[in-house]
């Protein structure tokens, strides 16, 4: 079975759009999603009920998730995250807030793991280093384990023998291993910071525990102008272009 693995989509409905429709044309039916759908983009409803109507589909909550629903303070976002948060909260009624408000911090499956930060602190760590891969080892236990939150596609991998090993995804770089632990980010949907400002999203082939991160043309420009027209912080339209 192949899984569409995806994250921090963040309001991003453009990006979101053309992720799944880049999923369609290459058969996947079957997703993981690792949290934050809103925050920072203008389209945080679009997205929850784009995402929530996805048929067979595991999701976990993210800390802008959680914020929007009133699970987490503000005072942990900077200014322009925490107005993007509040904009969302507006935004939310009904079955999306329902919806956002009931998702899990951390899912184990026959299959994998799925957390938003780390299996450890699931709504707040970064997860960016061999260190913290092998300080989260007892926290987790189906390989591999998918996580969300850095925007960093990367991989954390301990095989037989060897020692804890991370490294940046390159689009297209397939990466599996049947015997090791692994951990997979397929990167941010909607708010890349990686210096590509393509959506990246990954596909996970369960058969052959691979993991393959790909990065997928949007309308960046059509997402900057609806921030305009709600008046998002500029800092975070701009930021679009880039990837940064
Ligand atoms: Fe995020
Ligand atoms: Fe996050």
């Amino acid at each position: 079975m192949k899984y569409g693995v995806f994250s921090d989509v963040h309001g991003n409905y453009e990006a979101l759009k053309a992720v799944l429709e880049f999923y369609r044309k290459n058969g996947v039916a079957d997703f993981v999603c690792c949290g934050d759908i809103v925050g920072y983009g203008p389209q945080p409803l679009e997205c929850v009920e784009a995402v929530s109507g996805l048929g067979n589909l595991h999701i976990v909550m993210g800390n802008h998730d959680g914020a929007a629903v009133g699970r987490i303070e503000l005072k942990w976002f900077n200014a322009n995250a925490a107005r993007a948060i509040e904009f969302a909260r507006a935004r939310l009624t009904g079955k999306a807030l329902d919806f956002l408000s009931n998702l899990p911090e951390k899912i184990e499956t026959a299959t994998f793991t799925l957390v938003h930060g780390s299996p450890r602190k699931p709504l707040t760590e970064y997860m960016l280093s061999e260190r913290q891969f092998a300080d989260n080892a007892d926290a987790w236990a189906v390989s591999p384990c998918f996580i969300g939150h850095s925007h960093m596609p990367m991989y954390f991998s301990l095989q037989p023998g060897g020692i804890p090993e991370t490294d940046f995804l390159k689009p297209m770089m397939r990466i599996s291993s049947a015997a090791g632990r692994m951990m997979f980010n397929p990167g941010s949907v909607g708010q890349p910071r990686d210096g590509d400002p393509r959506a990246a999203c990954g596909i996970f082939d369960a058969e052959k525990k691979a993991f393959e991160v790909y990065r997928v043309v949007y309308d960046v420009e059509a997402t900057q102008r609806l921030m305009g027209e709600v008046k998002l912080p500029e800092l975070l339209a701009e930021r679009l272009s880039s990837g940064y």
